[in-house]
């Protein structure tokens, strides 16, 4: 059986951060779905948020301006300690991201160049050009590869394996031949990415299943505030592909059809660079009261920016809208419509990423610290994969040197592989007659519709039943392909159960929250309700579905105020 001290899964941003830090001492594997650099933070565009005032408009930017902005942003549903922690690691945490050699775009002195974002006081927002989280993988995948961390390429990992409360090891589906596979480990940092998939309309890569996240929670660990689901204001209409919130913050418009910059209803001051929630909240209502365009769109109009910025600035951007929407900015205003893109909850974990079972980790969007709350301002989550990633490898290795036992729970873990193996066969030999893709499809539709951007919560419940009745509908799925190398369809349908039990998680927790707070806009109670829900939500697993408790939230240092822009 393969051993490792740190087992980290997932070789994105959080995770490569990670190993990276655990690497130095420990004997550090990645197990990983795909490539490292085909990772999902790759998608990444706009950029990562420090307090550097390199802009000469941000000169007066500082950690507790933009940690209050942070807070603002997420309703003050944020854990105010934890912001701090994370704004304070920012600035040191992109040096050492430019020092390993990460190709920031520069201000004509040399310095880190910032942009605009949305809901921040300040330009703050660092890039390299709208590729920056494509550039950051490939520069820590560099340094992953340079500490001789091991990878493992196409390996689903399907179940951690914990023996009396703690973890020893993993279980990974070998997607190439086809066999599980034990990994035994000290420690298991989970860098698993969010479950946009579970939504149509998501900016998501098709590996952003939630899957981490459904194993955490099915082994005991609480999943987060997983109600609130970020929608990202512009993403191409028609393919939902993100288009940069960088696209505004180089200066481009929001239109609808009578030729109006809209914004200016909904939030005079900021405009376009408004935070996330109200930004598509302000497009949705545009659409819904008839002055989109045909089909249900605006206009992202960079036209005013002129050739040049957007060659320079926007480049990645411009090349999507004429590969997938056939329109070059320069000359047309681009399509877009809010698209799902983020989840502010996740794996309950401390400021170190621990979780309830002893050396088990999670970072990045897997997990819940909380520092994003209610809505994450764009450019804080790289920031969260970095810093995290950071501070729970750190732990690691601090755990490491008080921890006696090594090397435990071989029997568990097989024991554990054969019970997949078993389940496997199970769902292999099933000949129902329902298709797992149509299930997919129809969770994914009724998520979108309705648990979106507006909710009520009559159409929760309905939701609730749906989810429900693709649940039972689930226990008589039929796979296709009975083979074991490379079988997707099996694989499809396996990640569809814990997709619909986040699902479930998801939409239990947005109805019993009954207020409006970010990105959980409720028309039936319109108002946001600090005295019954400034709360964490937290929800457990029972065999009968999700139990959903609820956890304090730290505010020890702003009070919460209306949100203003
Ligand atoms: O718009 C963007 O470039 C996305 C950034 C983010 O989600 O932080």
């Amino acid at each position: 059986m393969k051993y490792h001290e740190v087992i980290v899964v997932g070789a994105g941003l959080a995770g490569l951060r990670a190993a990276v830090e655990t690497a130095t001492d420990l004997d550090t594997a990645i197990l990983t779905q795909v490539p490292p650099v085909r990772s999902h933070s790759g998608a990444a565009q706009g950029g990562v948020n420090a307090p550097m005032g390199n802009n000469p408009a941000g000169k007066d930017d500082s950690v507790e301006k933009h940690s209050y902005d942070t807070i603002k942003g997420s309703d003050f549903l944020a854990d105010q300690d934890s912001v701090e922690l994370m704004i304070g690691e920012a600035t040191p945490c992109i040096y050492e991201m430019e020092h390993w050699g990460c190709p920031f775009s520069r201000t004509p002195e040399g310095k880190i160049a910032q942009r605009p974002f949305g809901g921040a006081g300040f330009p703050r927002t660092c890039f390299a050009s709208d590729k920056t989280g494509l550039y950051m993988l490939h520069t820590l995948w560099e340094r992953s590869v340079a500490l001789n961390v091991k990878t493992y390429e196409e390996r689903f990992v399907t179940d951690i394996v914990v023996e009396n409360g703690n973890v020893v090891g993993v279980i990974a589906l070998n997607i190439v031949t086809g066999d599980f596979e034990p990994y035994m480990a000290d420690t298991v940092i989970f860098g698993t990415g969010g479950p946009g998939q579970v939504y149509g309309r998501s900016t998501n890569a098709l590996i952003s299943t939630g899957s981490g996240a459904y194993i955490a929670y099915k082994r005991g660990v609480p999943l987060k505030d997983m109600e609130f689901i970020q929608f990202h204001p512009t993403s191409l209409f028609g393919t939902n592909i993100l288009m940069t919130e960088g696209a505004r913050g180089e200066g481009g418009y929001l239109i609808n059809n009578l030729g109006e910059r809209f914004m200016s209803k909904y939030a005079p001051k900021a405009m376009e660079l408004g935070p996330r929630d109200i930004v598509s909240r302000s497009i949705q209502t545009e659409i819904n009261e008839g002055r989109g365009f045909e089909g249900g769109y605006v206009h992202l109009d960079l036209r005013h920016l002129g050739r040049e910025k957007i060659l320079d600035r926007l480049p990645g951007i411009r090349d999507i809208a004429i590969n997938f929407a056939g329109v070059d900015p320069i000359d047309k205003p681009i399509p877009i419509q809010p698209g799902q893109h983020y989840a502010m909850g996740g794996i309950s974990t401390d400021k170190n990423g621990a979780t309830n079972i002893k050396g088990f980790y999670a970072a990045g969007e897997c997990a819940c610290v909380s520092v994003h709350g209610a809505n994450r301002l764009g450019g804080n989550s790289l920031l969260d994969t970095v810093v995290f990633g950071k501070l729970s490898g750190k732990h690691v290795k601090e755990f490491m040197k008080t921890k006696k036992d090594r090397r435990q729970g071989e029997g568990m873990i097989m024991k554990t592989l054969e019970e997949q193996e078993k389940n496997r066969e199970n769902l292999l030999i099933k000949s129902g007659t329902e298709n797992h893709a149509a299930i997919r499809d129809e969770m994914k539709q009724t998520m979108i519709e309705k648990v979106g951007i507006f909710r009520t919560g009559a159409q929760m419940k309905e939701a609730l039943d749906k989810i429900l009745e693709l649940k039972k509908r689930y226990e008589s799925i039929r796979v296709m392909y009975k083979g074991r190398k490379y079988n997707m369809d099996y694989l499809r349908a396996y990640e569809l159960w814990g997709m619909l039990e986040l699902a479930h998680v998801i939409t239990l927790g947005a109805i019993k929250r009954e207020e409006s707070r970010g990105s959980h806009s409720r028309t039936d109670f319109p108002k946001r309700d600090d005295a019954k829900f400034l709360r964490h939500t937290m929800a457990t697993w029972t065999p009968d579905g999700p139990k959903i408790g609820y956890s304090d939230v730290n505010v020890y240092k702003y009070p919460p105020v209306e949100r203003k822009y």
